[in-house]
């Protein structure tokens, strides 16, 4: 495999710790150990999370291409827009957001807090539209691509969650070459990697990553698109293009692409009393801090996997934990009581 030969812009601080759960390991209760990897820590730019390690492999490129204007697109709370922003603020460039409806969800300040604060705050012209749930190319994004050539300016695109992007997969490939160093340090070696997928790309370079070694099917995507047949398609395209930029030199199989649809129930975005209350647990076990969209479901995804015997006893299981924790503003009133 050769990522080497990619450009990498620094945006976060290297590699991310990887800590065992005790006590969120002792409440589940199932003869399994939990360790979670920090990529919620990864990075002093606005909170950080997953989207910074795949814009690490499209700044240069933004920059190469003389671009001006970084466009991209996401829901209302989306932590990848706020990780756009930041990286233009960043690098000194501008930004368009395009915010969809994609959650049918109430909450009074929904549109003025977390992930959206953020991204104002840092400058981003965030405009909000008003869509529903796709994680495909949307015409409100070429709009915007089109309003700042009409300005002047010059755009790059960045598609939702970056994930369709020709580089959107480089970033995850490189956190699986991480966790084979840690484990080496460790002394140890996980049987399984626990991961939220939405638009995908965060799963399909770990399956590049981890095909190296032969346990990409040991990635388990916990759905939270509630559209899992459109992501598997999207995961598999990025697969796909990834592994011939890394040169895996093999094709990946279907049966080493694994996706859980079971946990995203009642739709993106919204959560169910089992999310809220695997937010809970690893909040009062942990302190870890889950989100209502994306890490509160696969928390969930875990928890029950493991209550349900799924991995076998002794296991080692990683909760690549990708961040998303400023959305939790926009839901204050599922958590009124805590
Ligand atoms: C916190 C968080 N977790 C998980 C995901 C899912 O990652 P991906 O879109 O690469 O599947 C996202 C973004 O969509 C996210 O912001």
């Amino acid at each position: 495999m050769n990522l080497e030969k990619f450009e990498r812009y620094p945006l976060t601080f290297g590699p991310t710790p990887i800590e065992y759960l005790p006590r969120l390991t002792q409440a589940i209760g199932a003869d399994v150990e939990i360790y979670a990897k920090r990529d919620d820590c990864n990075s002093g730019l606005a909170m950080g999370g997953n989207k910074l390690r795949k814009l690490e492999y499209l700044v240069p490129d933004a920059i190469a291409s003389g671009a001006d204007t970084l466009v991209s697109i996401g829901g209302v709370q989306s932590n990848h827009t706020r990780m756009v922003a930041a990286t233009a603020a960043k690098i000194g460039m501008k930004c368009v957001v395009i915010q969809e409806s994609w959650v049918p969800h109430d909450d009074a300040v929904y549109d003025r807090v977390g992930n959206i604060l953020l991204t104002r705050l840092m400058g981003a012209d965030s405009r909000l539209v008003d869509e529903g749930f796709d994680i495909g190319i949307r015409q409100s994004w070429e709009d915007a691509m089109q309003s700042v050539r009409d300005a002047g300016g010059i755009p790059y695109a960045i598609p939702a969650g970056a994930s369709v992007h020709k580089y959107g997969g480089l970033g995850y490939v490189g956190f699986a070459e991480e966790v084979r160093a840690q484990e080496a340090e460790m002394g140890i070696k996980f049987d399984y990697v626990i991961v939220c997928c939405v638009t995908g790309s965060t799963q399909a370079g770990m399956i590049v990553g981890f095909a190296e070694d032969n346990r990409a099917d040991k990635v388990i995507g916990i759905d939270g698109s509630g559209t899992p047949d459109q992501l598997r398609e999207q995961m598999r395209a990025i697969v796909d293009n990834t592994a011939e930029l890394v040169e895996l030199g093999r094709k990946v199989r279907d049966d080493e692409i694994v996706i859980i649809p079971d946990y995203a129930y009642p739709a993106y975005g919204v959560p169910s009393q089992e999310t809220n209350d695997a937010i809970r647990l690893a909040a009062r076990t942990e302190a870890m801090i889950t989100d209502p969209v994306y890490e509160g479901k696969s928390m969930q995804g875990l928890i029950d996997l493991a209550k349900k015997g799924f991995f076998p006893k002794g296991s080692k299981v990683l909760y690549a934990h990708l961040g998303g924790a400023p959305a939790l503003n926009g839901y204050s009133y599922a958590f009124r009581n805590g």
